[in-house]
């Protein structure tokens, strides 16, 4: 079996829905079940004995060693983390926490149990980390992609804290021989989102009539990618992806924030029409500090080495999520009450419209 961390949030749920189906292996899933984590994800697995839940915290030692003995998974796959830029600038303690800390504590637990393993156990082991395009830092306007050799330049406690991860891992291999790979995807969209996020946010608040939040003048680019798509490539690498090596996955599809918006006001319309549109709501609003201007990938190193190709156009992965938010009006309901409601203020009440 596999050990997943981070398996109740956004990415991690699909991968964890998208493995068994595909292969069939089963997993035990690691997750603390912060306000991103949501066990109503997985609830198509809940009487599936191939899906083992866990609650604990990826910094609990004991609990690691504990699941490595246990369930003497031939891989990790690791997830979890805090992952929204806007919560680490208002509280940064748990993106080092989680995103450094745990990452050390579960590579140290990795690699005792790795260390003990003989023959093919020990060679076929792998240790995924999953990571984000946003350890390079920001791209002008004419500015050639991230590739793997990028510098890492991270400008948002967000991103510095997953670069202190992936330099651990990189660290992991490069000192004690650890069988790892790390893939740096670019922004993810798709089912499941909390709507904290950029699309599932201006879906849920379109449909409510509410305002539409731009952060300044909405020209900033970001490259898209279906989630499916990324559970796919994170499947390619963990089978034939080298050692010590990382992979760089995007979608070539830039946009910028505005025409994202604009693109969900579209696709809304076509299916849940409002009188007068929902463009009208668009409101520009103060800007992130410190926001990166521009993200973009070649992702050319694991197009050729693994074959891998997303499949979904930015146009068909956007319609598909518009939908699926349609369908799923209670999920939404249920993550936007309680803490949600205090997220908003804290983000939103000092941002009056611009
Ligand atoms: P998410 O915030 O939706 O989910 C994170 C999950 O980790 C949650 O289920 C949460 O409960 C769990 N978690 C948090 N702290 C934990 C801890 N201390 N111990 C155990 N579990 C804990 O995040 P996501 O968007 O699904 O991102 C998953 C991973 O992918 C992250 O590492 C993120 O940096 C990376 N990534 C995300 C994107 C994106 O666009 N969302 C893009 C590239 C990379
Ligand atoms: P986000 O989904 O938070 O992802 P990231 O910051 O990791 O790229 O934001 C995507 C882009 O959308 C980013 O440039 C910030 C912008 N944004 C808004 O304009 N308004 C919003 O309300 C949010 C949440 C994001």
């Amino acid at each position: 079996m596999i050990l997943v961390t981070g398996g109740a949030g956004f990415i991690g749920s699909n991968f964890v829905l998208d493995w068994i189906a595909a292969t069939g292996e089963p997993v035990v899933n690691l997750d603390k079940l912060t306000y991103a984590g949501n066990l109503a994800n997985l609830a198509a697995l809940a009487a599936d004995d191939r899906h083992r839940f866990v609650r604990g915290d990826l910094c609990d030692a004991a609990l690691l060693e504990r699941l490595f003995a246990e369930h003497r998974p031939r891989a990790v796959v690791h997830f979890a983390a805090e992952s929204h830029v806007d919560r680490s600038i208002h509280g940064p303690a748990a993106f080092v926490q989680t995103n450094v800390v745990g990452t050390f504590t579960l590579l140290e637990a990795a690699r005792t149990w790795w260390q003990g393993l003989e023959g093919a156990a020990r060679e076929d082991f792998r240790f995924l980390h999953v990571s984000t395009d946003e350890v390079y830092g920001t791209l002008g306007e004419s500015d050639p992609p991230f590739t793997e050799a990028t510098a890492y330049a991270p400008n948002s406690p967000y991103s510095a804290s997953k670069a202190g991860s992936d330099h651990l891992v990189r660290a992991y291999h490069h000192t004690y021989g650890l069988p790892a790979v790390t893939t740096n995807c670019s922004n993810n969209y798709g089912p499941y989102q909390f709507p904290e996020k950029l699309i599932p946010l201006t879906i849920a608040n379109a449909l409510e009539g509410k305002a539409l939040p731009v952060y300044g003048d909405g020209r900033q680019v970001r490259d898209w990618l279906y989630v499916a798509d990324h559970c796919e490539a994170i499947r390619l690498v963990l089978e034939r992806g080298r050692p010590g090596e990382t992979y760089n996955v995007g979608g070539d599809s830039e946009r910028r924030n505005l025409e994202v918006v604009h693109g969900i006001c579209d696709a809304l319309q076509s299916v849940r029409p409002r009188a007068g549109g929902y463009r009208g709501l668009v409101a520009f609003v103060a800007d992130r500090p410190g926001h990166d201007r521009r993200y973009a990938i070649d992702a050319r190193k694991i197009r050729g080495e693994l074959g891998w190709n997303p499949r979904e156009s930015f146009d068909s992965g956007l319609a598909k999520t518009v939908r699926w938010y349609l369908d799923h009006g209670e999920w939404v309901a249920r993550v936007r009450s309680g803490e949600y409601r205090q997220w908003v203020e804290t983000n939103y009440a000092s941002r009056s419209a611009a």
